[in-house]
């Protein structure tokens, strides 16, 4: 496995989000693993457990509903998701990470495809049951986590559910971060855009430091007002 540089990862990633190019670097990371899905840094290569726990407690109706997981990744999640019974569409803006994906998972039931969160398919509006964002806004900078914010919503289809996995922080702390952690007020903003909060988790991982972390689960009402 390559050494992994965090002060350089932080720099390429700041380089393009000065230039407004915020989506134009997440390839690289996966080109970098050399078609190892293993070495992809970020990848835990096992489902979020705080999903595979949603997934086992709800009383969700729509458990073989469709879901759609955002930024992908190398497809963990969208695997159990599949597993638990959802028909999922698992995208993501990386064509290497769709590569490996799909290399990963020859015999998936998973649809995976490379498409871009800020101009997805005009048939994905209020598609899904289910939507699953881990770790996507977080790696976004400014305005880019309010629209990205939006479009998850867009996807969900009335009375259904959106889970919001990512890092926390408390307001007012690490705000030149890279990745830069979601604080309450910046979360809640799913509520702010009429989405009914039916679970919230405050944790810290099992990293050495522990990283704080949010987990919390959104349901879209019938009718619901624009972010
Ligand atoms: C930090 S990674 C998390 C990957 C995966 N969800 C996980 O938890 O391992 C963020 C992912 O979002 C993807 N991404 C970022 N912006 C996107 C966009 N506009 N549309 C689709 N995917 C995007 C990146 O390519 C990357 O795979």
């Amino acid at each position: 496995m390559k050494e992994f540089d965090l002060a350089a990862y932080k720099e390429m990633v700041k380089s393009f989000q000065d230039r407004d190019e915020p989506t134009a670097w997440f390839d690289s990371i996966y080109t970098d693993a050399e078609g190892d899905y293993r070495d992809v840094f970020w990848a835990d290569l096992e489902p979020n457990p705080y999903l595979l726990s949603w997934l086992s407690n709800s009383d969700f109706e729509h458990a073989e509903g469709r879901a759609i997981a955002v930024g992908c990744g190398v497809g963990d999640d969208a695997e159990a998701m599949s597993k638990a019974g959802y028909e999922v569409t698992a995208f993501d803006i990386s064509p290497e990470a769709i590569r490996l994906c799909k290399e990963r998972y020859p015999d998936t039931k998973v649809h995976y495809l490379v498409a871009d969160l800020f101009d997805f398919p005009p048939q994905w509006t209020e598609h899904f049951n289910l939507v699953y964002e881990c770790n996507t806004i977080q790696v976004l900078p400014g305005k880019y986590r309010i629209k990205a914010r939006n479009a998850m919503i867009s996807l969900l289809a009335p009375q259904g559910y959106i889970l919001v996995s990512c890092r926390s922080r408390l307001k007012g702390e690490q705000e030149d971060d890279i990745p830069l952690p979601l604080d309450k007020e910046e979360i809640d903003g799913f509520i702010r855009c009429g989405l009914k909060e039916e679970s919230f988790e405050a944790y810290d991982d099992t990293q050495d430091p522990p990283v704080p972390h949010f987990f919390a689960s959104y349901k879209k009402p019938v009718m619901s007002k624009p972010g």
